[in-house]
């Protein structure tokens, strides 16, 4: 498989309102990609599908081969990701920062 993403009429509704509609792209392995568009294109919602943040709410996307659907514990383990604000606790060091968010994206500990 030469493709890291692949997306299907990839959409996400909010209420009635469409903040995704229908989108189909494809990654390869090793690339670069860069998704660009003006505000309130949709870039964010597409990012938290991929990233199984959000839900999808029609067609499908794989990360890695794995389903976001289906198989988001195995895309959390696999993927890094930098949000767009600061996301950290202050009240906690920056060990119980690193366990409390490895706890929510399920990543195992090391054995
Ligand atoms: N949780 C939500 N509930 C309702 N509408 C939302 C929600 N999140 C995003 N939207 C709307 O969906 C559309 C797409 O938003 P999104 O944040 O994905 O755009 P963006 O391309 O990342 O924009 P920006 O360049 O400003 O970061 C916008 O109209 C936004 O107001
Ligand atoms: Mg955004």
């Amino acid at each position: 498989m030469d493709k890291a993403i692949v997306v299907e009429n990839l959409s996400k509704k909010y209420g009635n309102f469409e903040a995704v509609k229908n989108i189909s792209f494809n990654i390869k392995k090793g690339t670069i990609f860069g998704l660009l568009g003006p505000n309130g294109a949709g870039k964010s919602t597409t990012i938290k599908m991929l990233t199984c943040q959000s839900n999808p709410s029609s067609g499908t996307a794989y990360v890695g081969g794995f389903d976001v659907l289906i198989d988001s514990a195995e895309i959390k383990r696999r993927i890094g990701v930098v949000f767009e604000s600061q996301n950290l606790y202050e009240e906690l060091s920056v060990y119980e920062n690193l366990n409390f968010f490895a706890a929510c994206t399920a990543l195992r500990k090391k054995k």
